[in-house]
C-alpha cells in the first residue's frame, strides 16, 4: 500500500501526518519551534529550524511507514503564509525569515502603495492592499535597511517552498502562497509585472509558479538516504496554511466557509469571482483547488489571546478554564475585551490597535475577564462574517478547525453570534491534512477537491440559540463602538 505525508510548517511548531489513500491517519509527529523577537513587534525564525524539525518528523514517519510494510509515495507541505526566506546564488540562506506577524514595514507599505498609484490601483493590480504582514513590504524593507543582503538575493521563497527546496534542490512556488506576496495578480493568476517594474524588483528573484498539486521534484539522493526514504519519493508543491486547512475540511466551493481558531483566527470563504473587497478588509487569495479563489478575514490574535492570558496570569488547565468560563453569564458581567494584542487586520487594518479590558468593576472576578477574552475573540470572528455578508459572499456550511475549536463554549458562542450551525470535522489535523490531500492528488492526478469531499466527515454540530443571538447583537455593538472610540488613542 502506498502512503503519503502532509506537513505543516506553522509558527509555533511543525506537524507531519502519515495517511493512506483513503485519508486514514496512521501516524502523527510534531516538533516545537521558537520565535526570535529582535525588537518589539518584530518576528523572525531560522529557516533551518523548520528544516531540522521536518527532518526529525520525516524520519519518524518513514519508520512508521516501514512498520506498515509500506512505502511513502509523495510528500506535500503547507506553511505559514507571507513569511520571507532569502537565498543567495549558492543556495545559502541570507538571513532569518521575517514572519507574517512581523509589523516592521509600515513605511514600506505606504511608499509602495503611493508609488503604485494609491490603494484603489493596488487592489486592481494584486487583489489586496499592501499590509505589513505580506511578503512584498518585507522585501522592500530589506532593500532599505540591509542593502548588502538585498544585493545578494538570488531567489525569494515562502516557508513551505524552502522545505521543498531542501528536499529536492528545486525552487518553485504555487498559486496559494504566491497570492499572499502582493506581487501576484489574483485575477490573472500570475506574477504582476507592473508591480515589479514600478517597484524595481527583478522578476528573476521570484520562483516559477506551478499548481498546488504540481510536482516540484524527487528527493535529492543524500536527503533520501538521510531520511531513509526512497529516491523516487515525489515532492508535491503544497500550499498556504489557510488554503490547506480549508482543503482538509472540504471547504472547496462557494457556500462552504472555514473558521480557523488557531494562533491567528481566519474566516475563509471560497469564491469563483474575480473581485476583491473594495475596502481591502478581507484578503483575496488563490485556493489550492485549481481556479478557485477565496476571501479571508484574518484576526492576528485569536486563540493566542487566551494562550497569552493563561501563560501570564493563570495556573489552571484548559479544561478548568472552559468549565469556569461556562459558568459566567453572557456579557462577562460587563467586561468587554478587544483582542488586538499585536494590532489587527480584519476589519480594522490597524497595526497600532492594542488589547483592552473595558468595563471592569469591583464586582468582577478573573473568570469574567477570561470569558471576556472568549467573547472578544468570537466578536472578532463575527466581524469577518459581517464583512463577507456585506460583500454578498455565499455562506451555507460553516466548519470550524484549529486548537480553539476544541472548546465547546467557544463553538457555542460563535454559533450564537453568527446565528448559524457550526460543524466540527472528525479529522481535525488542520493544514497538514490538506497538504496530505495535495500529496495524493499530485501522485494520482485525482482532483484535490474530489479527494477532500471523499475524506471529509462531520463529527458534531453546534446549533445557535436565537435568544443568545439577540443578546450578542447588542453586546457586539458595544465592542464595535469601543474600538472606534479608542482608534485615535492607540496612536498617541
Ligand atoms: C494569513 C496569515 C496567517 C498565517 C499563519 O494571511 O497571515 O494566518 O498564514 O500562518
Amino acid at each position: 500500500m502506498d502512503l503519503y505525508v502532509g506537513l505543516d510548517v506553522g509558527t509555533t511548531g511543525v506537524k507531519g501526518i502519515l495517511v493512506d489513500e483513503t485519508g486514514k491517519i496512521l501516524s502523527i509527529a510534531t516538533e516545537r519551534l521558537s520565535m526570535i523577537t529582535p525588537q518589539p513587534a518584530w518576528a523572525e525564525q531560522e529557516p533551518f529550524s523548520w528544516w531540522e524539525a521536518v527532518r526529525k518528523i520525516l524520519k519518524k514517519l518513514s519508520l512508521k511507514a516501514k512498520e506498515h510494510s509500506s512505502k511513502i509515495r509523495a510528500i506535500s507541505t503547507s506553511g505559514q503564509m507571507h513569511s520571507l526566506v532569502l537565498i543567495d546564488k549558492n543556495g545559502e540562506i541570507l538571513r532569518n525569515a521575517i514572519l507574517w506577524c512581523d509589523q516592521r514595514t509600515h513605511k514600506e507599505c505606504e511608499e509602495a502603495t503611493e508609488k503604485l498609484g494609491g490603494e484603489g490601483s493596488v487592489l486592481n493590480l494584486v487583489g489586496n492592499p499592501i499590509l505589513p504582514g505580506f511578503t512584498l513590504p518585507k522585501l522592500l524593507w530589506i532593500r532599505n535597511h540591509e542593502p548588502e543582503i538585498f544585493e545578494k538575493i538570488e531567489k525569494i521563497m515562502l516557508p513551505k517552498d524552502f522545505i521543498n527546496y531542501m528536499l529536492t534542490g528545486e525552487v518553485k512556488t504555487e498559486h496559494s502562497d504566491a497570492s499572499g506576496t502582493v506581487m501576484y495578480d489574483v485575477s490573472k493568476m500570475e506574477w504582476n509585472d507592473e508591480v515589479l517594474k514600478e517597484l524595481n524588483i527583478s522578476r528573476d528573484l521570484l520562483p516559477e509558479i506551478i499548481p498546488s498539486n504540481g510536482v516540484v521534484g524527487r528527493l535529492k539522493p543524500d536527503v533520501a538516504r538521510d531520511l531513509e526514504l526512497e529516491e523516487d519519493t515525489l515532492v508535491i508543491a503544497g500550499g498556504a496554511d489557510n488554503a490547506c486547512a480549508a482543503l482538509g475540511i472540504a471547504v472547496v466551493e462557494p457556500g462552504d466557509v472555514m473558521v480557523s481558531l488557531g494562533t491567528s483566527g481566519t474566516v475563509l470563504a471560497p469564491t469563483l469571482g474575480e473581485k476583491p473587497d473594495p475596502k481591502g478588509r478581507v484578503h483575496f487569495f488563490s485556493h489550492t483547488v485549481p481556479g478557485m479563489r477565496y476571501h479571508m478575514g484574518v484576526m492576528l490574535s485569536a486563540a493566542f489571546s487566551l494562550e497569552w492570558f493563561k501563560e501570564k496570569f493563570l495556573s489552571e488547565d484548559y479544561e478548568t478554564i472552559n468549565e469556569e468560563v461556562e459558568k459566567v453569564p453572557i456579557g462577562s458581567n460587563g467586561i468587554v475585551f478587544l483582542p488586538y494584542l499585536n494590532g489587527e487586520r480584519t476589519p480594522h487594518r490597524d497595526p497600532f490597535a492594542r488589547g483592552v479590558f473595558f468595563g471592569i468593576s469591583s464586582y468582577n472576578t478573573k473568570w469574567d475577564m477570561v470569558r471576556a477574552i472568549f467573547e472578544g475573540v468570537a466578536f472578532g470572528i463575527k466581524d469577518s462574517f459581517d464583512v463577507l455578508k456585506e460583500l454578498d459572499v455565499k455562506i451555507t456550511n460553516v466548519r470550524i478547525t484549529g486548537g480553539g475549536s476544541k472548546s465547546k463554549v467557544w463553538n457555542k458562542m460563535l454559533a450564537d453570534m453568527i446565528s448559524m450551525k457550526i460543524q466540527k470535522p472528525v479529522v481535525d489535523e488542520g493544514a497538514s491534512y490538506g497538504a496530505a490531500i495535495l500529496a495524493v492528488s499530485g501522485a494520482t492526478s485525482e482532483n484535490p477537491s474530489k479527494i477532500s469531499k471523499n475524506w471529509f466527515k462531520i463529527k458534531s454540530s453546534t446549533e445557535p440559540t436565537i435568544e443568545n443571538t439577540k443578546v450578542y447583537e447588542r453586546l457586539h455593538q458595544k465592542f464595535v463602538k469601543l474600538y472606534s472610540s479608542l482608534k485615535n488613542v492607540f496612536r498617541m
